[in-house]
């Protein structure tokens, strides 16, 4: 068993906090996806699970065995970076068996779990060669050899796929799932690439600024996502967010656009500053002068199984996702339609989410915002 119990995690570099205590829990057997933006702590949070970095304080278990000031390497996690970091003048076997030969393991059992390793990677037929006579994808299965070499419990991944080019990211994102599945190791991995994120986690911790804003499977995430960061931060292009504040008469209404009424919803005070969220897949261009909000379409950008309208709404932008065709759209004046129940509410001053229940929305129908 190795499920990881992180309980109040703290980071301090030179009197700068960097994690501001972080508490999850990671089933044994998972794959965890980590994101988050640049500098948020996420690799600090993984070299303080391998042993790396100090943990300032909190503690960190791993199968119910407390590691703080338990050795690197007798943690049971291998890590995996994003720099494969390949011993030049040595060959794939020798790459993949170090670990075992600084463990001063006997060769015999060496070998044996080399050519294992080697048949699970595809790099039986390389296993001579040197990292200069290899491709980027080739070279990066040679790291998680010599990670699973070690046969750990526990696999941190560091972006493992930013060097690689698209076509083979795709490829190792799949080995990489397939290779979870035989071996059911527990994974953390870290990926700034939200394809990655949402395809390969079965649980996803959304990070901001040494915190953990929200845990949980991508559908969740992705549908009720927590905080306003997260909205933002998860999807591409991002969720349209817009400012509005709760009117007197029960009234959700946008700041711009002359004060459109966007929902009705008790519970909340008159004056209750509100952002609201709508993605660009649950948006419908309507012709100009329909039941909506009455924008312009500056920009349309091709995609080829879909497009992308980026609409001028007063000042705001408003991305669509419209369905692939020709239909010129650039400069024509338009409705943005949408159903009710796609809008998120996040409380402007919190930041948090505020749940809308089906039952107090005012019309369930699909139009949205009433009429002038
Ligand atoms: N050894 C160090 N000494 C001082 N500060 C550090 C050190 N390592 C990291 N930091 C700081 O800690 C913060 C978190 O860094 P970390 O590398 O964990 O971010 P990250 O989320 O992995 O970012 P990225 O997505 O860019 O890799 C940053 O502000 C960074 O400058
Ligand atoms: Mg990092």
């Amino acid at each position: 068993m190795a499920d990881l119990v992180l309980k109040h995690l703290k980071k301090t570099y030179d009197a700068k906090q960097v994690l501001h205590g972080v508490d999850v829990t990671i089933p044994d057997g998972s794959f965890v996806v980590m994101v988050g933006p640049s500098g948020c702590g996420k690799s600090t949070l993984l070299r303080m699970i391998a042993g790396l970095e100090d943990i300032n304080e909190g503690t960190l278990t791993i199968g119910g065995v407390t590691m703080n000031d338990i050795d690197p390497a007798d943690r049971g996690c291998a890590m995996v970076f994003q720099n494969y970091a390949l011993y030049p003048h040595m060959t794939v076997r020798q790459n993949i068996g170090y670990p075992l030969k600084i463990a001063k393991m006997p060769a015999a059992e060496r070998d044996r779990r080399i050519q294992e390793a080697a048949a699970i990677l595809n790099l039986t037929d390389y296993l001579d060669r040197r990292p200069a006579q290899l491709s980027g994808g080739q070279r990066q299965r040679v790291a998680m050899g010599r990670a699973i070499v070690r046969e750990p419990e526990v696999f941190l991944f560091d972006e493992p796929l930013s060097n690689l080019d698209a076509l083979l990211r795709v490829q190792m994102r799949i080995e990489i799932k397939r290779l979870h599945k035989r071996l059911k190791a527990t994974s953390i991995f870290v990926t700034h690439d939200q394809v990655e994120a949402m395809t390969l986690a079965d649980m996803l911790i959304v990070m901001n600024a040494g915190r953990i804003e929200q845990v949980g499977t991508p559908a969740e995430v992705y549908r009720k996502p927590a905080s306003v960061f997260v909205a933002g931060f998860m999807g591409s292009p991002a969720m349209n967010l817009m400012e509005a504040t709760m009117g007197a008469d029960g009234q959700v209404t946008l700041d711009v656009a002359g004060g459109r009424p966007m929902l009705r919803l008790a519970g909340l005070a008159e004056g209750t500053p509100l952002t609201v969220g709508v993605r660009p897949e649950a948006i419908t261009l309507m012709p100009e002068g329909a039941d909506g909000l009455q924008a312009t379409v500056e920009l349309v950008e091709e995609l080829g199984g879909s497009r992308i309208a980026y609409c001028a709404l007063k000042g705001s932008e408003i991305a669509v996702v419209l369905p692939p065709g020709d239909e010129p759209y650039e400069g024509r004046q338009v409705t943005l339609s949408f159903d009710q129940r796609d809008l998120h509410l996040f409380d402007r001053i919190t930041g948090l989410r505020v749940e809308i229940e089906p039952s107090r929305l005012e019309k369930p129908q699909r139009t949205k915002v009433a009429a002038h």
